[in-house]
């Protein structure tokens, strides 16, 4: 069991009462506007599953949908995601064209029991960001317990994920307790040989991830646009952190010698932990380098692996290679932020307080 003892939704007491379910639906859509990555929706089936089961009397999802800044945007509604989150959990989900106010209280007080409602995007409203605490009591008034399954968000400190759960019974979901449990694991638990994979850009959100992995994985293997950058502003990591040999056109992608010197350590690890893919995959062309070293992590059957972040989770599903990789994240800069020690206010809000408040 991790270090964080939670308060999980296993137990709250849902018989009868209205949920509101923060979860993370900002997904890729293609160019139709469907949603293109499931993975995100998918992954909160359980928890729905378990509350229908256990007699929750309405579920209604939150969640954003890119950055809209504080206004109302077509572009980020959520009127359209309906049907595919319905078609992805398999249970009839419903659009409610706001999160707050009038629209939810009569979609509430009018729909039938165990119905589950997908509201407009919190991300609308600009006190999302401001944690404000009169837009979280405004958020759960219409209902009686809140789930965090939203793991993707818990590092940022917004109302639908902290201030809210100082107004009702506040419980982490299931597929939340599983993303704690596995990313404490390669943290604080990994079987040697562990080897860290960090890529893609963002160079600042990464360093702190590359310094602490050098401590405790034999090896770090840095590829994308972070290790470019890291070689043009001259950083020095310790002798255990790997830098690409050469290139694809332009170091759009790893090499050929650098995928075969990277394929060699993934093949003797017993912990891979990855964020961030090797190249620029938004190219078919330079997929190459990410997806070699994803059928290396599945060719190897003795690791435990961990893969996070939208773009390599993505690669994942692509791959077709899901279920090789024993856990794939839901979390970009939550993961990053979590494994490099950072607050995660989503998470800490749920904690115990004391032992009875937690059954673990
Ligand atoms: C993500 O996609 O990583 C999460 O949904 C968080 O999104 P954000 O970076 O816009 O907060």
């Amino acid at each position: 069991m991790n270090d964080i003892k939670i308060k999980k939704i296993q137990d709250a007491n849902i018989r009868g009462k209205k949920v509101i379910m923060r979860v993370d639906f900002n997904v890729l859509l293609d160019e139709a506007d469907d949603v293109k990555s499931t993975y995100k929706i998918a992954v909160v089936k359980d928890t729905i599953n378990f509350l229908v089961e256990g007699g929750a009397s309405h579920i209604a999802l939150l969640t954003h949908f890119g950055r809209p800044e504080g206004k109302r945007d077509k572009k980020y509604s959520l009127e359209n995601m309906a049907d595919d989150v319905t078609s992805i959990i398999g249970k009839e989900v419903t659009f409610v064209s706001d999160c707050i106010g009038e629209s939810v209280e009569e979609a509430v007080s009018g729909f039938a029991q165990g119905k589950i409602m997908l509201l407009e995007n919190i991300r609308f409203y600009k006190e999302e960001k401001e944690d404000k605490k009169t837009f979280a009591a405004k958020l759960c008034a219409p209902f009686d317990v809140y789930i965090n399954e939203a793991f993707g968000v818990s590092h940022r400190k917004h109302a639908s994920v902290h201030a809210i759960t100082k107004c009702i019974p506040s419980f982490a979901g299931l597929w939340l307790q599983q993303e704690l449990e596995q990313l404490y694991r390669v943290k604080n638990n990994p079987i040697q040989p562990a080897v860290a994979i960090i890529g893609g850009s963002k160079i600042d959100t990464k360093v702190p991830m590359i310094e602490e992995f050098a401590q405790k994985y034999d090896t770090v293997l840095v590829g994308g646009k972070t290790a470019v950058e890291a070689r043009d502003r001259g950083m020095k990591f310790g002798d255990n952190v790997i830098f690409p040999i050469d290139f694809e056109y332009k170091y759009y992608d790893i090499g050929q010698k650098t995928i075969e010197r990277f394929c060699e350590s993934i093949g003797r690890a017993k912990t891979i932990v990855w964020n961030g893919p090797m190249g620029l995959i938004e190219q078919e062309q330079y997929k190459k380098g990410t997806m070699t070293l994803i059928e290396a992590i599945a060719n190897n059957e003795d690791v435990f692996s961990l893969i996070g972040g939208g773009e390599s989770a993505q690669m994942v599903e692509e791959s077709g290679l899901m279920d090789k990789i024993s856990f794939v994240s839901t979390g970009g800069g939550a993961m990053l932020a979590y494994l490099g020690g950072e607050a995660m206010p989503g998470i800490d809000v749920l904690k115990c307080k004391n032992k009875s408040q937690c059954v673990v």
